[in-house]
């Protein structure tokens, strides 16, 4: 089979807004070796469900890699170095992330992308992500790179306006989404997952969000 058979043979990437680019199947030639990392980091920093400044319980699963590490409670969002279930630094970001991430951006038009923070998240069937910007980072020149692992999700990716409807993109494992330039404040979330099961997987979905939290 081939790696881009549900594709035209110049769609190996999809410009999805202006400094955002959809890299299709991008990591899945490495995806045993980023699976194999991402439990081991889960085995250190436990899956949890973070609570919302708003009183809700995330349906999304989330932990972290790296020496920052993106938390959510009751009173508020922020980056800690220290995870708050454990008291222990986060673990280290695995160097088959940093390479991924780094080829990746470099590949959508960003090179020299230095990430702090890896926000690991699970989604389960059912599992949403409403529509947000990421804007917790001091380095907004920085882009975000985004892996999915599992199963497919609907990705909704709109402007820096919330007045603007986001477009919907599928993505499947191995496919990374870069944002940045202009789209770096973009609005972006994920639709109800929905039922399925993934080779390798299983009943899930697992996206990793690379972020330059400090400046350089
Ligand atoms: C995020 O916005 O942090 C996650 C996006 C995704 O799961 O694709
Ligand atoms: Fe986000």
């Amino acid at each position: 089979m081939d790696l881009f058979d549900d594709l035209p043979p110049d769609a190996a990437q999809t410009p999805i807004a202006p400094g955002a680019m959809l890299l299709h199947g991008f990591a899945r030639d490495g995806d045993a070796a980023l699976l194999q990392a991402v439990e081991s980091v889960l085995q250190q920093a436990p899956l949890r469900h973070m609570q919302t400044p708003g009183g809700y319980t995330m349906s999304v699963a989330m932990s972290n890699c790296g020496p920052l590490g993106w938390v959510s409670s009751a009173s508020g969002y922020r980056y800690a170095a220290l995870d708050p279930l454990t008291g222990q630094p986060w673990p280290a970001m695995p160097a088959c992330f940093l390479d991924l991430a780094q080829r990746a951006a470099a590949q959508a038009g960003y090179p020299h992308f230095e990430p702090d923070a890896c926000l690991i998240n699970q989604y389960v069937p059912g599992a949403k992500l409403s529509l947000h910007q990421d804007k917790d980072e001091l380095d907004l020149r920085a882009p975000i790179v985004s892996l999915s692992l599992g199963l497919p999700a609907v990705f909704l990716f709109g402007s820096p306006s919330r007045k603007d409807r986001p477009q919907r993109w599928r993505l499947v494992h191995g496919d990374v989404v870069v944002w940045g330039g202009p789209s770096r404040l973009a609005f972006h979330g994920v639709s109800a997952l929905a039922e399925g099961a993934h080779a390798l997987l299983g009943r899930r979905r697992v996206n990793l969000t690379f972020r330059c939290v400090r400046k350089k």
